[in-house]
């Protein structure tokens, strides 16, 4: 069959044209560019290998990088949405010079009942729904996020969903600990960990009342859990971190409800008159406690960092000024959902002042670059260097280089651009065994190159990336586009 829309978006195809020969037969029948290329699921996971490397891998990295991502199992239901393949996690182990490759799936629930039928059983984001179906009308996918805690590895997903616990060593999906079993049912995928006090900080939002609930999980396991007033549904994707307060987020992008009662679409629309506004909350602080900005219509996927400045909370983010879908009528019935994809993020700074409500935004840059990474050690403290994959505004979705931004400037210290087909995934920041200084460590991510489709995991120093990767870790397959990624410092991971 002609794929006339993927076709459309084919330059994240292979240059020659080449299907990727590991992906499953049955996306040859749909016409969809996130089904396609570098976006093509892998039929399987893949077990452990031990990796060849090109260079040298430092001695003094340690521990491991996760990769989390949609690859579904089974052909879609109906239209199908980057955001609903199953959760695939990669994961490349680091010790003493030597690599080791795995993924697996997170078992999820819904997989689960899949797996038993052999065939979706859910649709994707884009609908129709059926409020009958088990476990809710969306599958929660735990495809999104990645993050440490208890030793173990937690898959979350950004709808807001399950804390899947994975084994660090083997990404088997594993029984939760006792203490991240006493959260919430429903946690948003970029909660946080404080890397000083251990505190679990996280929220969830909803399209029924309480439209947003904010929450601690401390490490004795008491959990500090407020629902959090809203105007209605929204669409929030993050929060901001201090030692002292949480930043949470209402971006005027909503579903036109009407519009959803009479199709039963849920399309985000963005609403220009309606200013954003940021609730800056005490860590242990409830719904009353909030005290609100009112700042420029925008949206904003991903936070860099947050830090307090005296009686200012400091918030520097990856702002989307102008998120008005503009479907492309050729596109048919996947227009909008392509659309929503082409992001145009910049570096953006925001400064709330608690003594008098007044607020300070402007941006430090003007690169379209999203996905930010600092040194966990840094969540919360005033930092200077965060690491930034640059997007291709006429490729959306994909990463074709990597920008190491100095916060206090607004300035690219240093970047690397991938080679023409080669495509990047978050890069994490790994800290150097006994590094002390904040970018003295390495930064490592997954690349796949769309000429002859192989992946590797690419190591270069983060403190010049322009000198390019001094190792690439080859690994046994592809690895397809994906989502967030995490590093796990230390030694007797691999
Ligand atoms: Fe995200």
């Amino acid at each position: 069959m002609t794929l006339e829309i993927t076709q459309r978006y084919a330059k994240s195809l292979s240059p020659s044209g080449a299907r990727p020969t590991d992906a499953p037969e049955w996306i040859d029948a749909i016409d969809n560019p996130y089904l396609h290329g570098v976006f093509a699921p892998v039929t399987a996971p893949r077990a452990d290998h031990t990796c060849a490397i090109e260079g040298e891998l430092p001695k003094d990295l340690s521990g491991a990088y996760f990769r989390n991502g949609p690859n579904n199992r089974f052909a879609p239901k109906n239209r199908y949405h980057w955001f609903d393949g199953d959760g695939l996690v990669h994961g490349v182990w680091f010790e003493d010079g030597r690599a080791r490759y795995r993924s697996r799936y997170v078992s999820t629930d819904g997989a689960a009942i899949e797996t038993e039928r052999g065939e979706a059983v859910w649709p994707g984001v884009l609908g129709p729904f059926d409020f009958s179906l088990p476990l809710g009308p969306i599958k929660d996918t735990a495809n999104t996020d990645l993050l440490f805690l208890d030793d173990r590895v937690v898959a979350l997903w950004y709808e807001s969903g399950r804390a899947y616990t994975l084994d660090p060593r083997t990404l088997e999906t594993v029984p939760a600990t006792a203490r991240i079993e006493g959260l919430p049912r429903r946690i948003s995928a970029h909660s946080k960990v404080d890397p000083h006090t251990g505190d679990f900080v996280f929220f969830n939002y909803g399209n029924e009342a309480p439209f947003m609930q904010y929450g601690v999980l401390r490490p004795d396991g008491e959990l500090h859990l407020t629902d959090i007033t809203l105007p209605g549904p929204r669409r929030p994707h993050d929060l901001g971190l201090t030692p002292r307060y949480s930043v949470l987020h209402d971006f005027p992008v909503f579903f036109d409800e009407a519009l959803f009662a009479k199709t039963g679409k849920r399309i985000p629309l963005f609403h220009p008159d309606v200013p954003t506004r940021y609730g800056v909350v005490p860590r242990f602080g409830g719904d009353a406690d909030v005290k609100w900005f009112e700042c420029e219509p925008c949206y904003m996927l991903h936070v860099v960092n947050c830090w307090e400045d005296g009686d200012k909370v400091v918030m520097i983010g990856c702002r989307t000024s102008d998120p008005t879908l503009r479907p492309d009528p050729r596109d048919g019935k996947i227009a909008a959902m392509l659309s929503g994809l082409k992001l145009q993020a910049n570096l953006y700074r925001w400064t709330f002042d608690l003594a008098t409500g007044a607020v300070e935004e402007g941006p430090l840059d003007d690169e379209n670059a999203e996905f930010p990474m600092i040194h966990d050690r840094w969540i919360g403290q005033q930092n200077r260097w965060a690491y930034l994959s640059r997007i291709p505004y006429e490729i959306p979705a994909t990463f074709d280089g990597l920008l190491k931004y100095d916060l206090a400037s607004g300035d690219v210290a240093s970047r690397y651009d991938y080679a023409p087909g080669v495509f990047g995934s978050e890069a994490a920041f790994a800290p150097r065994d006994g590094g002390t200084e904040e970018d003295d460590g390495y930064l490592v991510t997954i690349a796949t190159d769309t000429n002859d489709w192989t992946s590797a995991c690419l190591v270069f120093d983060a403190k010049d990336l322009t000198s390019g990767p001094r190792a690439r870790v080859r690994l046994p397959g592809r690895v397809p586009a994906g989502f967030h990624s995490t590093f796990v410092a230390g030694r007797g991971w691999y």
